[in-house]
């Protein structure tokens, strides 16, 4: 039975129509599919979904969304090949020099989450060059997670609390789900009120697993190279219909 059943599309309601969420998560899947589907390799199929990527993250800054947050890379994902894992990277590092050298008039605050300490020195200068250029900026942020997973975000969460405790800037009696938040990578930023997946599959994979406690998912048939910004706007319309009660009645 389908878990996560998304909604017909309603022709009914368009984006003005409704309140916006303002924290998008998107897992950007499906892209190994879409390029076996045409005869091409997977990197084929990255490179296509490095394209989306583009075309949505504009989109939702354009539309007024505060905060998105992509699944790039998880911390499962070296499991990979290593032909597939240099594509992604490398189509990762072209994203950051192109933000660098063509965003200089952006709005987009741009973050990267997830364990940096694995990258090489040039990758952490480009992540540490985006994140400084563009942190005062006033539009959308855009979180990129590279190398991320929900449960290695808790795990140096903990640890770090830990460490504080022994330091003395904390007690045991500041644990609290607030200090657990403050200790995330999203730090500061909302919940994700809303994280789509495409590709139709229902699993979380170990993203946001600490924020997304009381997220809307939206499962939907399109793979990740396809997904148009229609997708998106049926997305936030199938959101807004629904009944957001966070535990309450
Ligand atoms: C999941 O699809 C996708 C990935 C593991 C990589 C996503 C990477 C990009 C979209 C491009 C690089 C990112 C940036 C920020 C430029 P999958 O390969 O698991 O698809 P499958 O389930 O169909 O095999």
């Amino acid at each position: 039975m389908a878990f996560f059943k998304k909604s017909k599309k309603d022709t009914s309601l368009s984006l003005k129509d409704i309140q916006l969420p303002l924290h998008i998560g998107i897992i950007m899947d499906g892209n190994g599919r879409w390029a076996k589907k045409r005869g091409l390799p997977r990197t084929a199929g990255h490179t296509a979904g490095a394209q989306t990527f583009r075309r949505i993250a504009r989109y939702c800054s354009d539309i007024g969304i505060k905060y998105l947050t992509v699944y790039a890379f998880s911390t499962e994902n070296w499991k990979r090949p290593k032909e597939e894992v240099d594509a992604i990277m490398k189509l990762f590092k072209e994203y950051m020099i192109e933000a660098i050298n063509d965003f200089q008039d952006d709005s987009i605050v741009v973050k990267f989450i997830g364990d940096r300490t694995v990258f090489s020195d040039d990758m952490l200068e480009l992540i540490e060059k985006n994140e400084n250029d563009s942190k005062d900026r006033d539009g959308m942020v855009l979180n990129i997670a590279m190398n991320y997973g929900g449960r290695d975000e808790i795990v140096h969460a903990v640890k770090d609390i830990f460490a504080d405790i022994q330091n003395g800037k904390l007690t045991a009696d500041d644990i609290s789900d607030q200090l657990l938040s403050d200790y995330m990578y999203t730090k500061s930023q909302p919940d994700p009120d809303l994280i789509i997946r495409p590709s139709g599959e229902y699993r979380t994979s170990n993203f946001l697993l600490w924020q997304s406690a009381y997220s809307e998912y939206c499962i939907m048939d399109v793979l990740w190279p396809d997904f148009k910004s229609e997708h998106l706007d049926e997305a936030l319309i199938d959101f807004a219909k629904r009944n957001r009660r966070f535990g309450g009645v």
